[in-house]
């Protein structure tokens, strides 16, 4: 299970860290409150603000890091069960991390739908008028275009209920970089056995590993980088992941702008 705490290190700021977060960075748009930029009826009334982050967030602005591509390890040595993200980056994805691996609860980029007329687009159809600082428009009937990003008051993704098969199913959950403070996700940590191991590689202590601790948890405080550089030193897997990130960073670059250039 992972969090916007996991993309941290690549760029892109979590959502709830005082100071650096994107709720405390929100004061221009005047929002009633700061979860209003995903909040689906503040969306209608104005799209503005959500476009601003859209542009910013859009697939190819920003490389994965180590921990992405950590996952995309455990997948090609056959231990990836299946990755729940929170994040819409997109960055698991580049890593190599196969999409029938990830659930994207919280939506993606990759695919977009008109509000209006329900039609549905590919994520690159509306890149020019993200990219732009437009708000995409439906050809057909002109509605707002708006990508497959779940907003607060829509429903997860069908998919995400693909955790009722494969939770009883994990041996280990390794969960990353999140406040579990949005549910449903959250409380995804409690849905694998009871005699299972979990373990948190978080800057601070989170959900049940505060309120409701197992006695088989294990924590690891501290940057979710190091942590995993630990774990991955401990099962020797050093040269491989590093040979993965290697081949992965071959990849061109897109853009070389970081988070300080967004032009609201
Ligand atoms: P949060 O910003 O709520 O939490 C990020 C967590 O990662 C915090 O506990 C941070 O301390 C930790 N963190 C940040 N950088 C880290 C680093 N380099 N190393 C270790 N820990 C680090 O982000 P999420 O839990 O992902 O919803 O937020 C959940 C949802 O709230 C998001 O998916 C988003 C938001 O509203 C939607 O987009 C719909």
């Amino acid at each position: 299970m992972a969090g916007a705490g996991i993309s941290t290190p690549s760029g892109i700021p979590d959502f709830r860290s005082p100071g650096s977060g994107f709720y405390d960075n929100l004061q221009q748009y005047d929002l009633p409150y700061a979860e209003a930029i995903f909040e689906i009826e503040f969306f209608h009334r104005n799209p503005n603000p959500f476009f601003a982050l859209a542009k910013e967030l859009y697939p190819g602005n920003y490389q994965p890091n180590l921990t992405h591509y950590f996952v995309s390890l455990l997948h090609k040595k056959g231990q990836l069960l299946r990755m729940y993200t929170q994040n819409i980056d997109g960055l698991e994805r580049l890593a190599g991390v196969p999409p029938e691996m990830l659930v994207e609860a919280h939506g993606t980029f990759a695919t977009a739908t008109c509000t209006s007329c329900l039609r549905k687009y590919d994520g690159e159809d509306l890149r020019p008028e993200v990219m732009s600082g437009k708000v995409p428009q439906c050809p057909t009937c002109k509605g707002v275009v708006k990508p497959d990003i779940v907003f607060f008051g829509e429903e997860l993704p069908r998919h995400f209920f693909k955790y009722l098969a494969d939770f009883p199913l994990a041996d280990l959950l390794i969960i990353m970089g999140t406040s579990l403070e949005v549910e449903p996700f959250a409380s995804l940590a409690g849905a694998v056995r009871s005699s299972v191991p979990r373990l948190l590689i978080n800057r601070d202590l989170v959900g049940p590993f505060v309120w409701g601790q197992r006695t088989n948890d294990v924590v690891q405080l501290g940057d979710v980088v190091g942590g995993i550089k630990t774990l991955v030193d401990a099962l020797g897997w050093t040269p491989e992941l590093e040979a993965l990130m290697a081949a992965g960073n071959q990849k061109p670059q897109d853009r070389e702008e970081g988070w300080d250039d967004i032009n609201y």
